[in-house]
């Protein structure tokens, strides 16, 4: 989409709503949106330019580092075959299956209900040789967690996680006191080295350019952090870096509060 310099000055909070309002005007008026999203490649394919997550996150990459697959694999060379991958929000099927064969050791999907008979029930036959399970769960709660770390067992953390839930956004509680000990509960699953991609919650837009600045002067040897509008949404790519810190650095709530008062 494009944004004008008013929206610009608005921050990012203002910029997805108004994402969010033209493409519910694009679900009106052409019956397609990023609601209808619901198993998307993990590269652009003809008939789905613009579902993919590489659509999606190549604005959060390192200049030159190629496509969302080509940068992935290449910083995670050294884990070929050991690598975890995480999707929250979403079954993965065909996001894992887009990457090299054998690159994941296992993947996961967490979703609200594994929907993929829906879709193609052809889905769900890789599930074996891709060691691919869903997680019947909503990311917000313990019991999902708990889920998630008995399927991560031994392995313990995930490699590459990402998040992009898009419309189901519109579900997720809108309180960053509320979704920030959630998003931080998710992160400390992320490996040493390891790295997310998300779709940034309503929750966080409108504190993400304080973030931004305050994990740069804070933490910018340790978390590599890139935060970028893309056509979807606000996107970032985080990687934990060796040093990084166990726990989410958080803005100071006072911080926070200051900043919500200033858009009362
Ligand atoms: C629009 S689909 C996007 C699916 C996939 N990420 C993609 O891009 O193709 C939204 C997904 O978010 C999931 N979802 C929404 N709220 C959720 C929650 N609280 N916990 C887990 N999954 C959730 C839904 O179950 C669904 O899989």
């Amino acid at each position: 989409m494009v944004y004008s310099k008013l929206m610009f000055e608005k921050g990012y909070g203002y910029r997805r709503k108004e994402a969010v309002r033209k493409s519910k005007e694009v679900m009106r008026t052409k019956g397609d949106s990023a609601w209808l999203m619901r198993e998307s490649p993990l590269l652009r394919t003809p008939d789905k330019p613009v579902d993919s997550y590489d659509f999606q996150f190549r604005p959060v990459l390192p200049d030159g580092a190629g496509n969302l697959k080509e940068y992935i694999e290449d910083t995670l060379a050294t884990k070929y075959g050991d690598a975890v991958l995480l999707e929250l929000g979403g079954t993965g099927t065909l996001l894992a299956r887009g990457f090299s064969d054998g690159f994941f050791k296992k993947s996961a999907g967490v979703s609200l209900s594994d929907f993929r008979d829906d879709i193609d029930p052809r889905l769900k036959l890789s599930d074996k040789e891709l060691n691919h399970r869903v997680i019947e769960g909503d990311i917000l709660t313990k019991e999902t967690q708990e889920s998630v770390r008995s399927w991560l067992g031994e392995d313990k953390k995930v490699d590459v996680m990402i998040e992009r839930m898009a419309g189901g956004h519109d579900f997720l509680p809108n309180e960053p006191f509320y979704m920030a000990p959630k998003a931080n509960t998710w992160y400390e699953l992320l490996d040493e080295g390891g790295i997310l991609f998300a779709e940034v919650p309503d929750a966080f837009l409108d504190y993400m350019t304080d973030w931004e600045q305050y994990l740069s002067q804070n933490y910018g040897s340790v978390i590599d952090l890139q935060v970028a509008d893309s056509e979807c949404g606000i996107d970032v790519r985080l990687q934990k870096l060796s040093g990084a810190p166990e726990q989410l650095p958080l803005l100071p709530a006072k911080d926070v509060m200051e900043q919500a008062r200033r858009l009362l």
